[in-house]
């Protein structure tokens, strides 16, 4: 269950971000197989935001909610970042009624099943008429439940202090780990949902990138490398290109025989207690197969989890722990 939604999802949904924008070109065709590739395997839960190609990727779901009404989809948007200049003062209650009326529209629906604040300045989080808007919202049956997208801990964990707040979403994944802390105890005594996004560290966890690799310039793996677009955090995790390439060599050494490299990362997430659903993005439809069949493997081995927190710890910590 999805947090205080009421939702039943399923561990592994879809992440949209690849419908939208920023990961080269996925095309109109493509991003619908895509789609329909994820719901086929039986994956009932999508992320996107009203950002995501300025709506590009919520009109795709919205079509695809209209082809597959019995499919049983639960969609998470996001909103906020149209906003601009994204500074606290543009969070008001008739910022957030207009933010996700147009999403609405988009997706082709009455109300939301769920709504994110897409990691806003860090004040926001802390502000009682934010939460009373979003409570407005609720009540004028715009949307049924919301949740927060956050980019550090303390932003969780400040979050899943309000007593409506219904889900968190948090960078999670085996580069990603001081969620496991505080935020995933935090999160299941409050009965909060637990969104685990960038899983595959940007693609990095699929162990398929090499020092060689180049991305298109339209994607944010190149442009936003340095974190000049939006938190550096989102690309790679945070963590740098080439570290991430040399520790994904010693994460692929542990696949599983009749698994990939991509599935096992996924897999460890789904066995951290606390965590409700994990959202790969995907640029093809066979990814979307792919990632939604790592909830059919075993949770890892012993020995599997010690060799990816030795690798966290010796390879990756020093450049992520402290700052997110
Ligand atoms: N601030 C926020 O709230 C926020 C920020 C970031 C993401 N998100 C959400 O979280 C979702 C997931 O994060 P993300 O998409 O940034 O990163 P991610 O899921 O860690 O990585 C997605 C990329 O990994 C590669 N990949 C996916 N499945 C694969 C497979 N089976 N085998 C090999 N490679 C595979 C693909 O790269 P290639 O395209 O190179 O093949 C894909 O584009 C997003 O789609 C979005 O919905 C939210």
């Amino acid at each position: 269950m999805l947090g205080r939604t009421g939702r039943d999802v399923t561990v592994v949904g879809l992440g949209c971000w690849q419908l939208g924008a920023d990961w080269g070109d996925v095309g109109d065709e493509q991003a619908m197989e895509i789609l329909g590739a994820a719901v086929d395997a039986g994956v009932t839960f999508l992320d996107t935001a009203d950002v995501y190609g300025d709506g590009r990727s919520e009109r795709f779901v919205g079509r695809l909610l209209r082809e597959r009404p019995d499919a049983g989809l639960v969609v998470a948007t996001k909103m906020g970042r149209r906003s601009d200049p994204h500074v606290p003062e543009a969070y008001t209650l008739d910022a957030m009624r207009a933010w996700t009326d147009r999403s609405r529209e988009n997706l082709g629906v009455d109300t939301l099943d769920l709504t994110q604040l897409h990691c806003p300045p860090t004040p926001v989080y802390s502000r009682d008429d934010v939460y009373d808007a979003l409570d407005t919202l609720v009540q004028e049956g715009r949307i049924a439940a919301y949740g927060v997208s956050v980019e550090t801990v303390d932003e969780a964990l400040t979050a899943i202090a309000r007593p409506n707040v219904a889900s968190v979403q948090i960078i999670l994944n085996a580069f990603r780990r001081k969620p496991l802390e505080e935020v995933l105890p935090a999160a299941v005594e409050a009965g909060v949902g637990i969104i685990a996004r960038v899983p595959l560290a940007s693609g990095l966890l699929s162990g398929k990138f090499d020092e060689s690799t180049q991305f298109a310039a339209d994607d944010h793996r190149t442009y936003n490398r340095g974190g000049d677009a939006f938190d550096v955090g989102e690309t790679f995790a945070g963590v740098p290109y080439e570290v991430g390439v040399r520790a994904a060599r010693e994460v692929a050494a542990l696949t599983p025989d009749g698994a990939t490299t991509a599935q096992l990362a996924l897999r460890w997430i789904i066995d951290q207690p606390g965590v409700t659903t994990v959202i790969p993005g995907a640029s093809r439809p066979e990814q979307a197969r792919a990632n939604a069949a790592a909830a059919d493997l075993p949770p890892l081995t012993a020995e599997q989890q010690d060799e990816l927190r030795r690798i966290y710890d010796e390879r990756i910590r020093e450049h992520v722990h402290g700052r997110w």
